[in-house]
């Protein structure tokens, strides 16, 4: 509404063309209304103005190995964006003082980067984050990063990834949280409430971006940069409802994506840029190409060269041009043309130049240039990236309570990761240094001062042939009391382009377990990935598995607090780990399938997962009570209320995630065998009990989307699920 009277106040001031309404520069009035300031600027915009605020190029060192590309050395003073790669505000701000001071108008420049877990505090990756079921506590993590970001001058991340990915061969699976839908909502959204905070303009916060728009974790066989095959009703149960969740939480802007759905490109798809996200969810902000996804619309064989490549990405609803500068090259011939419309360049421009207002940009363009000790690195981001880095862990195995270590004097600490600090950074790592990460020897030294002496050996490289490490590593197991075996990926395994044709790690690894598990003393498998791993073949070789992801800077405290007891394992897996490659794709929610009983099963392997969705142990034990529910009928707009008591029955305290999961087991479109719906997670003392519950609203949780995207809920049979325990109601008509 607010909307509509600006825009009619803004028309009758420009139908009036009167010097004096000309001569009042309401853009540059920070009293005015946003609406109103961006309309009076707009009308003053000529058409090469307004193209260039819808052109990103980039700033400063490109460190993304799959973006290298010539650096823009001559920077126009009218540019929209710039992808922002240097570690401090100095070079951003002499850009800054050129838009500011030398471009007619004085836009100032919006400066992004991808800050995916942490800017320099690199926090546990995405994936892990997810495990941790603690979206509070990931928020801190975000908040940090969007502190330390802002104050190196970077106003808006490409962040949070909400790609719902179950296809672990898939390096990306790493950037986001995991294979559920739900699982991504929450997280995302808590993301980009945590980046923007109440108010955009305030002090250290930064405009979120929700990428990759949309269905890019369908990527065929896990490979990068290829087409993807989704039928409507999967786009809306699977892959929008992330994004739908961003955009409602207030995401300032989404990232088209690489993919092609189901014969259209992702980054020229009407449908989805233009008919859901604007028209349907009504979101205001603006969508960037991903980096030259534009371009790439020739090689995805949709248009014949740069210029139809920009005609169909523009008409579809992509707003900003990420690198490939083909809107800079020809949009204004487009317009001049007739083949792009005038009002959809100004409907554009505006919301590039609404979130420059709702950023504060033009009353504050530039960036308090600080030491950096004061901002980064700072005590309270440690202790939020060591408590990620800890609850985010999931502890696979644990045979005989192998873990937390008791009564050991030597410890042999084996592996390509024992004493590494690089790989434990993880990938997109910003302005993270391996010298900052705290290495697992070191951390469990310290950890284990006066109680147990660390031996340590490497053992082995991460991949290639060579065993000459071998031999001290099976001495020094033979020497301890008990063996730590740290294996895993490098950082660059996971990621952009970073696929593999099988989640196995190499032979080499292995090996190298087999070996020194020959020792007979009590192995514990550390693994540290940005993916599900085939522990299949290692695990009669380990007592204990835990996995501890790519952890960031506190990695190394975090496990040793593991290990000792410090802190009590409570991550559970936000993706399958299946039992091997050829299992994939597998995902706890699937549909039902035709045949029952041993029909329709593997012949050469289990057909259910090595460790399912929402796994993970703890040093406690935990006994779930009945699951009641506040009535068994509840009609389409009312409400009821499910509960479960959970005791620890251990004698440690601990934390647990209770997953409720539905069921709609009769439906004429089919529905998955079950479905998160909500979750939480609470700290239960050892001998008591916590209630949990789930606030049951019929429509959001227990209905659906059509292809279409319509939501219902149908009468009948429902169940509520926690574990093992299930609830029937009925949903009357
Ligand atoms: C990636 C995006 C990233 C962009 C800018 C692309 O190659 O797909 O996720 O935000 O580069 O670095």
């Amino acid at each position: 509404m607010a909307r509509i009277k600006y825009l009619i106040l803004a028309a009758v001031l420009f139908a009036a063309g009167t010097a004096s309404a000309k001569d009042k520069e309401v853009y540059k009035d920070p009293s005015a209304p946003v609406e109103a300031r961006v309309e009076d600027l707009l009308g003053r915009m000529t058409l090469y103005e307004k193209v260039a605020q819808l052109s990103q190029y980039t700033l400063g060192r490109n460190d993304n190995v799959n973006n290298l590309g010539e650096a823009v050395s001559h920077i126009p003073a009218e540019i929209g964006s710039l992808i922002y790669f240097d570690g401090n505000a100095v070079l951003r701000n002499a850009m800054q003082r050129r838009a500011v001071e030398e471009s007619r108008l004085g836009i100032p420049v919006l400066f992004g980067y991808d800050v995916i877990h942490g800017f320099r505090t690199v926090f546990q990756i995405p994936l892990g984050q997810a495990a941790s079921w603690n979206p509070d506590l990931a928020a801190k993590a975000n908040r940090a990063a969007a502190q330390e970001a802002s104050a190196a001058g970077i106003d808006w991340t490409f962040s949070p990834m909400v790609d719902v990915a179950r296809d672990p061969r898939w390096g990306r699976v790493s950037e986001g949280y995991g294979e559920d839908s739900y699982t991504n909502a929450v997280f995302g959204a808590a993301a980009v409430k945590a980046y923007q905070g109440d108010d955009l303009s305030a002090e250290g916060n930064i405009a979120a971006c929700l990428k990759h728009y949309v269905g890019y974790g369908a990527s065929e066989a896990g490979r990068d940069y290829v087409p993807t095959e989704i039928s409507a009703q999967t786009l809306w149960d699977t892959y929008l409802p992330s994004f739908e969740a961003g955009v409602r939480a207030g995401a300032a802007t989404v990232m088209s994506a690489f993919n092609i759905i189901s014969g259209v490109p992702a980054s020229a798809n009407h449908y989805t840029m233009t008919e859901v996200l604007k028209e349907k969810w009504g979101h205001d902000g603006f969508i960037v190409s991903d980096w030259d996804a534009i371009a790439q619309l020739v090689n995805q064989g949709m248009a014949a060269d740069g210029k139809e490549a920009a005609c169909y990405a523009f008409n579809a609803g992509l707003e900003m041009d990420m690198n490939d500068g083909l809107y800079m090259k020809h949009l204004q011939a487009l317009v001049e043309e007739g083949k792009v419309s005038m009002d959809m360049v100004d409907d554009a421009v505006r919301r590039v130049l609404r979130l420059k207002f709702r950023l504060g940009l033009f009353e504050d363009p530039y960036t308090d240039e600080r030491p950096e000790e004061e901002c980064f690195l700072l005590p309270e981001s440690l202790a939020a990236a060591e408590q990620l880095a800890q609850e985010s862990m999931v502890l696979l195995k644990n045979e005989d309570s192998t873990l937390p270590l008791s009564g050991v004097s030597k410890i042999a600490l084996i592996g390509p990761l024992a004493d590494n600090q690089e790989d434990l950074l993880g990938n997109w790592s910003a302005r993270g240094r391996a010298e900052d990460v705290v290495s697992i020897h070191d951390g469990l030294v310290k950890e284990m001062e006066g109680i147990a002496e660390v031996l340590l050996a490497r053992g082995c490289g991460f991949d290639g042939q060579d065993t000459t490490m071998f031999p001290e590593a099976e001495r020094i197991a033979g020497e301890a009391d008990i063996v730590i075996v740290c294996l895993g990926e490098k950082r660059g395994w996971s990621g952009e382009n970073a696929s593999r044709s099988t989640i196995s790690l190499p032979d080499i690894q292995e090996r190298l377990l087999r070996a020194v598990s020959r020792a007979g003393k009590p192995v514990v498998l550390l693994l540290s990935s940005g993916r599900p791993l085939d522990v299949s073949r290692m695990d009669r070789y380990a007592d204990a598995i835990l996995e501890i992801w790519q952890p960031g800077v506190c990695a190394g405290k975090a496990v040793a607090g593991i290990l000792s007891g410090r802190y009590n394992p409570s991550g559970k897996l936000a993706i399958t780990f299946p039992y091997s490659t050829g299992q994939i794709p597998i995902y706890y929610n699937h549909r039902n399938r035709a045949r029952r009983g041993t029909q329709g099963l593997y012949q050469d392997i289990q057909s259910t997962p090595m460790y399912e969705f929402g796994y993970g142990l703890s040093y406690t034990t935990f006994e779930y009570g009945p699951l009641t529910v506040s009535s068994d009928s509840v009609a389409p707009d009312g409400s009821i209320t499910a509960e479960i008591t959970v005791t620890n029955t251990g004698n440690v305290d601990g934390k647990e995630t209770v997953h409720w999961f539905i069921c709609d087991p009769y439906s004429r479109l089919t529905r998955p065998v079950k479905e998160l719906r909500s979750f939480g997670k609470q700290l239960i003392k050892a001998g008591e009990s916590v209630t949990f519950r789930f606030e049951i609203d019929p429509l959001r949780d227990l209905g659906f989307v059509d292809g279409d995207g319509n939501r219902f809920v149908e009468p009948g049979e429902y169940r509520i699920m926690v574990k093992d325990r299930t609830a029937v109601i009925n949903v009357t008509d």
